[in-house]
């Protein structure tokens, strides 16, 4: 008779209810891979009276923690209730426990990875970790094992499947800000709190956790400068578009001599690059390596059916181990010793759109304060004027550019009396 080995779910949200669903669904086929059978024997919920779409065992149910990570008969924990905190308590004690623990949750490995890796290792248990960066798009194998042998120079990646779903229907649709986010809201793909995706946190806690298996460093959250994607207009993608890029809430990771560059925020990218032609709730990871060369990585960044592909993987991978009774855990290698460029000296092409008096000599003064912080303009147009409040919108492109020199120059600009608004600025790559 087929060996059982249990699995215990914490949280039933969106990603737990496609986990549950596909261990169902899918329990033949899963446990020929596996060579056991997966059974779901525990679910942690906070509310076990709340209606739910996915109808499980009542006996399965559970509100306290401990009725999972105690139960002699779950084999491997799975973390899908997200956020820090009770997440990482929860994780740290299902491995304490010496249960086997799977997670989507980019937060806490993004901020205790190092610690609760090292955990699992003394508890000789596997923590894994597929679906919190990219969703069902492999990422964190691909650069723990195929990738092993580069020398990886650069990342530029699309990790937020929320903010590109909302910027592809601005862009696309000329919808509007808040009625994108609530449609990506409504398609399960946002956080429990979107502020942590339109404010660029979430693609930081991914960018935290690639670049540590990047670079072998330890990227912290707060390591990496970090801007979000609310204060985009309908109006700057569509000047975007008339200078020949689209606007995407890029990741980015560059190595440098003995230095990693390392950001999120808003990018005018060229609109025939690959990474332009990424739309809706899909991601894109291009990783540059020395041997392997360019490489991108394609796919659904969000939503349950690819959150539950990657971590079913994780658990078959489990599974596979308890069954053939071999650990293979990979190691944490966090060696080298790289140091972050602080964002001030990094240097891009810069595109601004100010409100100004539709007046003589604005464009004029303008001009000076950048030529004066050696910022050079590569174009300018004048849009958009209006007789009732005599103002007028300037568009700027500029040549690469120092952050600091540029955030000095805008400073300089907002004093200027004709200058009513510098409206937004955002860095051109490529
Ligand atoms: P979700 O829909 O908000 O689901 C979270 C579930 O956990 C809810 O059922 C919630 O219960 C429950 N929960 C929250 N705190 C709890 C606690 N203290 N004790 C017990 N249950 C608790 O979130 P999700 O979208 O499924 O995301 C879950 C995780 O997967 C997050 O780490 C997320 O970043 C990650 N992820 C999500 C996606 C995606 O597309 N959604 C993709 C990849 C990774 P209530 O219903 O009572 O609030
Ligand atoms: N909220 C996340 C996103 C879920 O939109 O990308 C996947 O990690």
């Amino acid at each position: 008779m087929m060996k059982d080995i249990g699995i215990g779910l914490l949280g039933l949200g969106t990603v737990g209810s496609g986990v549950a669903r596909v261990l169902r669904d899918k329990a033949s086929s899963l446990a020929e891979q596996a060579g056991a059978s997966l059974v779901l024997k525990k679910v942690l919920e906070r509310d076990i009276t709340k209606p739910r779409a996915l109808k499980l065992e009542p006996r399965m149910l559970v509100n306290h923690i401990e009725e999972v990570i105690t139960d002699p008969k779950v084999d491997i924990v799975i973390e899908v209730i997200g956020g820090e905190h009770p997440a990482f308590e929860y994780i740290k004690q299902a491995i304490t426990n010496g249960k086997h623990v799977v997670t989507a949750n980019k937060e806490v490995i993004a901020k205790y990875g190092y610690e609760l890796l090292s955990l699992a290792q003394k508890h000789n248990v596997d923590l894994r970790y597929e679906a919190s960066v990219g969703s069902g798009i492999p990422l964190i194998s691909p650069f723990q094992q195929d990738l092993a042998a580069n020398d990886i120079s650069a990342i530029y990646a699309i990790l937020n499947g929320t903010t590109n779903y909302i910027l592809t229907q601005m862009s696309q649709e000329g919808l509007d800000f808040s009625l994108a986010l609530k449609q990506a809201q409504e398609l399960g793909y946002a956080e429990a709190n979107p502020a942590n995706d339109i404010e660029g946190i979430d693609a930081a806690y991914k960018l935290a956790i690639l670049s540590s298996l990047a670079f072998h460093t330890a990227v912290k959250p707060q390591d990496i400068y970090c801007e979000g994607v609310s204060r985009l207009q309908v109006s700057d993608f569509r000047y975007a578009k008339e200078f020949g890029y689209a606007i995407k809430l890029l990741a980015i990771a560059k190595r440098v001599d003995k230095a990693i560059e390392l950001r999120v925020h808003p990018v005018f990218i060229p609109e025939d690059s690959q990474l332009a032609k990424v739309n809706g709730v899909y991601n894109a990871i291009q990783v540059e390596g020395d041997l392997a060369g360019k490489l991108v990585f394609y796919g659904q960044g969000a939503g349950a059916l690819p959150a539950s592909s990657a971590i079913i993987a994780d658990v078959l991978t489990i599974a596979r181990n308890i069954c053939h009774g071999v650990t293979s855990y990979p190691k944490v290698e966090l060696n080298q010793k790289l140091v972050v460029k602080p964002m001030t000296n990094i240097k891009t092409r810069y595109y601004f759109r100010l409100n100004v008096a539709d007046r003589p000599g604005v464009l004029a003064q303008i001009s000076k304060v950048l030529g004066d912080n050696s910022i050079s303009i590569s174009s300018v147009i004048q849009k958009e004027s209006n007789p009732i409040s005599q103002t007028a919108v300037i568009v700027i492109m500029t040549h690469p550019a120092e952050e600091k020199a540029v955030q000095k120059a805008l400073g300089e600009i907002r004093q200027l009396t004709m200058v009513k608004e510098i409206s937004n600025f955002i860095r051109v790559e490529g």
